[in-house]
């Protein structure tokens, strides 16, 4: 009884064994500035299969299909959408095709309304046509960039008031949220702007602040991506030494051609 039963059990775990070993598919995905995201989907199937295709999905929608008997060893195309165009590069790096490799490149023409659920299907030849099956979700997510601030001093007005202009990029677009000491401030304006070649939102935030302590105003850039938050580097403006680089570099050529 106790032999059977533990012949039952090795063999449904060799059973399970071998169908997880049938076709191995990884995916893995980067985001590559200034081009989009990068998703590879590798494969190896068993040493003695055959590969009989491999077919790609986004959002559960084939896009491509792949077939040596077909396309040979590599097919390389492009697919243009609304929204987005993507680039395909699949290439065996065995005579069978047992092992190799698609590269997808995915550039975003606007701003992505979300995430991209990828799926790679890998199929052997008959008579066994084993499949082997990875989804991947390409997160729309790039994490705000270090905010920048720069200060202005206004014209003929008290010299304690400031301009400051804060910005970040990032996707979705980060919020940008100025804090003076301890308490949080509203902007007096802010905007956003979608950029083509970076397939980021810039975005930036105007407050107008007049010193009267030594309060370190801060801007923070987040964003919240599947309720979590994710924040960028603060920028400070220390109004003790409210001087910024260009405005002491005016001060200075003022005071020299006032020598002359
Ligand atoms: C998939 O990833 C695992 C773990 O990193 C690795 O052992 C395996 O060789 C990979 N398979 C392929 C086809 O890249
Ligand atoms: C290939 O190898 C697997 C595991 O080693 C075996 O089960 C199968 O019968 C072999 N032949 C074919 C045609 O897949
Ligand atoms: C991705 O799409 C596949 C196929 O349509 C579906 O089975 C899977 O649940 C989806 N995954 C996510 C995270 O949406
Ligand atoms: C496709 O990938 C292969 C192997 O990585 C490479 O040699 C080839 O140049 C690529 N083709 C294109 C059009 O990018
Ligand atoms: C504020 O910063 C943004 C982003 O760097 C820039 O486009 C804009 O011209 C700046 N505005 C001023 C008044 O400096």
């Amino acid at each position: 009884m106790a032999s059977r039963m533990y012949f039952i059990v090795t063999v449904t775990l060799t059973l399970l064994a071998t169908i997880a070993r049938a076709i191995d598919v990884n995916v893995t995905g980067e985001w590559r500035p200034e081009r989009g995201w990068e998703v590879t989907c590798s494969w190896a199937t068993l040493p003695n299969d055959t590969l009989q295709s491999v077919r790609l999905y986004n959002n559960g929608q084939q896009f491509m299909i792949y077939r040596p008997e077909k396309h040979g060893h590599g097919r390389t195309d492009v697919f243009h959408g609304a929204d987005k165009v993507m680039t395909v590069n699949c290439t065996t790096s065995t005579y069978r095709g047992q092992e190799g490799r698609c590269v997808l490149l995915l550039e975003p023409y606007q701003p992505p309304a979300g995430n991209y659920n990828y799926t790679c299907e890998v199929s052997g030849e008959r008579p066994m046509f084993r499949i082997g099956k990875k989804d991947y979700v390409i997160r729309a997510l790039v994490p705000p960039s270090d905010a920048i601030l720069i200060s202005n001093k206004y014209e003929d007005s008290s010299p304690n008031r400031v301009m400051l202009n804060c910005s970040s990029t990032g996707l979705p677009a980060p919020n940008l949220l100025w804090t003076v000491g301890d308490d949080m401030v509203q902007a007096d304006f802010s905007g956003r702007m979608w950029n083509p070649t970076s397939k980021l939102w810039n975005v930036w935030s105007y407050l107008s602040y007049t010193r009267n302590d030594d309060s370190k105003v801060l801007c923070s850039p987040e964003v919240t991506s599947n309720n979590e938050i994710i924040r960028g580097r603060p920028a400070e403006y220390n109004s003790a030494n409210g001087l910024t680089g260009t405005a002491k570099v005016t001060a200075l050529v003022l005071a020299l051609s006032l020598l002359r």
